[in-house]
């Protein structure tokens, strides 16, 4: 099928090892019909490969997310199958983190409001009066890589920026120049409030009834990251109430969103239609990267981004590769002389690699001694599944020193 915008993606068109098929926006219907003839698939957040796109693929080995956030893939479904899902996180970050700034400067100054009002024919000066963001506290929720970026910014507007994320130190969140608080703090302290976390278990509907209770009087909301995040029925009350002056949103619950949404009634409210990444540039740079981990998964075999491996820095890598080729042939040795059910695996890593992470020598173990007993592909991502399935316990221990 032919596409007008394919910008970034030139390696991977041109690559003379790979068809290449471009399907825009295909229905959940079309993708189901489709999977069945693909090793590869790209795509980004509007595409949900769910459970059933997983069954239905026959070929699929790896799953591209063009983008950070991976809550459209069914990870337990293709870990099951042994598909690699990886994403692209870095190549929009500036693209998201600018569009929260602008959220922000719109949201202290009324912007689209007074401008709707200016072009339906009022000059309506004391209605839009705004607030400075100097001196104001900017709650942060997640003080990752977009985090840490609307960290800067806010800062060089003379705004105290405060952080809640759980898996950052006090010295990082200060190299920033933010202070990390509780969550209870980011509530009853901040004038705006930022989220910039994954959807997952423990950020779903973080924003809710109560949590809205425990904000500051006239709070300001921002939500850059993942719709879900914000129980979004909450969020409209909180706001019809006036205990939250007004919210951004760019991303919702569900999307592309209703046109029955109350959140559309509201006066106090600025929604873009999910365009954090939407720049010439960010789509540039991951189609750029996406292309090139597409073309060495498939021809030299380099998993890169994974997100169900566990990830090993070059350096390490280069030192652990002679083990993972050993480990993979004990395994496939042991798994056909072992009779009856295993129960307990025991890996005991002794010597100088006792240092290093050796996770994938575990799992290339597993793959050898779980290959001949089964007759399903057991590769890197689905090993550890697959033995945890059968109630095999795995038991990795490191000593220092090596024995004969
Ligand atoms: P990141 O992984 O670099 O940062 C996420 C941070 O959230 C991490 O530091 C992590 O420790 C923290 N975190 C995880 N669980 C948490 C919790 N329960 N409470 C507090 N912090 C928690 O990701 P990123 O690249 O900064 O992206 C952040 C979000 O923005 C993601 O949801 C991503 O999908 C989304 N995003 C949206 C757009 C868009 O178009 N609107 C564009 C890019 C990214
Ligand atoms: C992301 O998670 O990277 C964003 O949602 C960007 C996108 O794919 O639209």
């Amino acid at each position: 099928m032919t596409y007008s915008n394919t910008e970034g993606l030139e390696k991977l068109l041109n690559h003379t090892e790979f068809n290449v098929d471009i399907h825009p926006k295909p229905s959940q219907e079309k993708l189901l019909q489709l999977i069945p003839d693909y090793d590869g698939l790209l795509i980004r957040s509007e595409v949900k490969v769910t459970k059933e796109v997983i069954e239905r693929s026959a070929n699929l080995k790896l799953i591209v997310r063009a983008g950070t956030g991976v809550d459209n893939i069914d990870q337990t479904a293709a870990t099951q199958k042994g598909i690699v899902v990886a994403n692209i996180p870095g190549g929009n970050t500036i693209s998201a983190t600018e569009h929260t700034i602008a959220l922000l400067l719109a949201l202290s100054r009324n912007i689209p409001q007074a401008h709707a009002s200016l072009k339906s024919g009022n000059w309506e000066r004391e209605k839009f009066t705004g607030t400075e963001l100097q001196n104001k506290v900017l709650g942060l929720i997640g003080l990752g890589r977009i985090g840490k970026e609307v960290a800067k910014r806010a800062l060089s507007f003379g705004m105290k920026v405060i952080a809640y994320d759980p898996y950052v130190t006090d010295e990082y969140a200060k190299s920033i120049g933010a202070e990390l608080k509780s969550l209870e703090e980011i509530y009853s302290q901040s004038d705006f409030i930022s989220l910039h976390t994954p959807l997952n278990e423990s950020t779903k509907h973080l924003i809710n009834k109560e949590s809205i209770n425990k904000m500051k009087d006239g709070v300001r909301i921002i939500n850059c990251a993942r719709g879900g995040i914000i129980d979004e029925k909450a969020l409209y009350d909180g706001i019809k109430s006036g205990k939250i002056h007004s919210a951004a949103l760019d991303v919702f619950e569900k999307e592309p969103l209703p046109k029955d949404s109350p959140l559309l009634e509201l006066e106090n409210i600025l929604l873009t239609p999910h365009l954090g990444a939407s720049t010439e540039e960010a789509q540039i740079k991951i189609a750029q990267e996406s292309s090139e981990l597409i073309i060495d998964f498939f021809t030299k075999g380099i998993i890169r981004n994974a997100v169900n491996i566990p990830q090993v820095d070059l350096e390490t890598f280069k030192n652990i590769k002679p083990y993972l080729d050993l480990s993979e042939k004990l395994g496939l040795f042991q798994g056909q002389i072992i009779e009856g059910r295993i129960k307990e695996i025991e890996l005991i890593y002794g010597g100088e690699i006792s240092n290093l992470n050796l996770s994938l020598v575990t799992l290339s173990y597993l793959k050898g001694l779980l290959t001949p007993i089964l007759d399903i592909k057991v590769n890197f991502v689905n090993a550890s599944y697959i033995a945890q399935e059968r109630g095999i316990k795995i038991k990795e221990s490191k000593v220092s020193f090596s024995e004969d």
